[in-house]
């Protein structure tokens, strides 16, 4: 009798690829940061921050910049990063791509700390942007000196060479090229890096402190549901697509860079053609490709920009797009308006994006997948991009 089994499929748990393995790992991902980074048996009346970062106050003391450089997704990451950074901590926030900075760096501000994101902790763009600034901050005055922070997924990586300090993400090794989970868990990094800052800095009530708390802890179960529920429905969707060419993905404030993500995940896996733009900008340019060949899907949650997210949405239907929402579950004005519906669990805006960007990876992954094609190892992709 011989032993009829793949070792590959194995490490795969049954799943056709490692990319939706990954997907469906980000439940537990979500978990492990929580573990990780949030102290279990924190309250407002401690005199300690609820977040476990272990950052030392040299990297803290009167900061007044935050600048981050990453590439790909990590990028993506950053500015969702930056959101936090600014509306929780306040601190005023830059996102540079690490080939651009390379070249053309910002003029050096002062008490500024600097964050490199990168899940392998191999990217050349980004450790020789990180390696540029702390040579040209040498010998500077005090309040000039480098302050650097890493998050990453390999803190034994060459960027944990380079950097004293690194938030580890927790996700695991990842296989599959395009991220997901690694993505997920730079999230929770920026989640709890800016609730941290902003306890520190007394920028936040201890009120929203715990509200935000507890809706973090609430998000493993809510990807659950959104995977439980919609996977089915997204894999069936896709055979709507078979001869699309382009997609267009809409997205404001904190889920603008989710639009970005969605975007990359579709034309990094199954090579169509994709944006991402927020929506409000929509009018000043995009517009001109909508027609009924190309569908847009805008991501809409309650919040301050919601019912302008709705109303972006409308102009592109109104030239004869296929809408598809990622709205909030139950919620008629949304079923409304879009063709098609990708729910998610109503959370706030702020924590919007580590639900929102799960039915993209879904879509991005069907489509690909039904194209036959091959998702782990997309053509001219490399997992980690070491040379420049
Ligand atoms: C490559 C990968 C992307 C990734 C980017 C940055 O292009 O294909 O998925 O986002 O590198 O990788 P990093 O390891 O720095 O996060």
């Amino acid at each position: 009798r011989t032993l009829n089994w793949n070792p590959v499929q194995v490490e795969k748990q049954g799943f056709k690829h490692f990319m939706l393995k990954e997907i469906y790992e980000q439940p537990g991902v979500v978990r492990a940061c929580l573990e990780a980074y949030l102290h279990p048996d924190w309250h407002p009346d401690k005199d300690t921050s609820p977040i476990n970062l272990a950052i030392p106050a040299s990297l803290y003391d009167d900061l007044e910049h935050v600048q981050i450089l990453a590439c790909g997704t990590s990028w993506h990451a950053a500015l969702v990063g930056k959101y936090l950074l600014e509306q929780l901590a306040g601190i005023p926030t830059m996102v540079q791509y690490a080939s651009e900075f390379r070249y053309a760096p910002t003029p050096l501000t002062v008490n500024t700390l600097t964050i490199g994101v990168t899940q392998s902790g191999e990217t050349a763009d980004t450790l020789a942007a990180l390696a540029m600034e702390k040579k040209r901050r040498e010998g500077k005055p005090s309040q000039f000196q480098v302050r650097l922070l890493g998050i990453s997924n390999r803190p034994e990586s060459s960027l944990g060479h380079l950097v004293p300090q690194i938030i580890e993400t927790h996700a695991g090794m990842e296989i599959g090229v395009a991220a997901t989970k690694t993505f997920v868990s730079q999230l929770m990094a920026f989640y709890c890096l800016a609730l941290d800052l902003a306890y520190r800095r007394q920028t936040i009530s201890a009120t929203r402190l715990e509200e935000i708390l507890v809706g973090l802890r609430q998000l493993p179960a809510q990807i659950e549901l959104i995977l439980e529920s919609q996977e089915r429905y997204i894999e069936q969707l896709t055979h709507d697509f078979a001869e699309t060419k382009d997609f267009i993905f809409l997205g404001r404030g904190i889920n603008f860079p989710i639009a970005l993500e969605g975007a990359l995940k579709l034309k990094e896996i199954s090579y169509i053609h994709a944006e991402g733009y927020p929506a409000g900008e929509m009018k000043h340019g995009p517009i001109a490709l909508l027609d009924a060949k190309v569908p847009v899907v805008a991501i809409a949650m309650p919040g301050n920009v919601y019912e302008k997210v709705l109303s972006n949405a409308q102009e592109a239907k109104a030239r004869d797009s296929r809408l598809i929402g990622v709205t909030p579950m139950n919620d008629p004005e949304a079923a409304e308006t879009f063709d098609d519906l990708l729910p998610v669990p109503a959370v706030e805006e702020l924590l919007s994006p580590i639900l929102t960007v799960i039915p993209l990876q879904l879509l991005a992954y069907h489509i690909a997948a039904r194209r036959g094609l091959d998702v782990d190892q997309p053509r001219n992709l490399a997992k980690s991009v070491t040379v420049e």
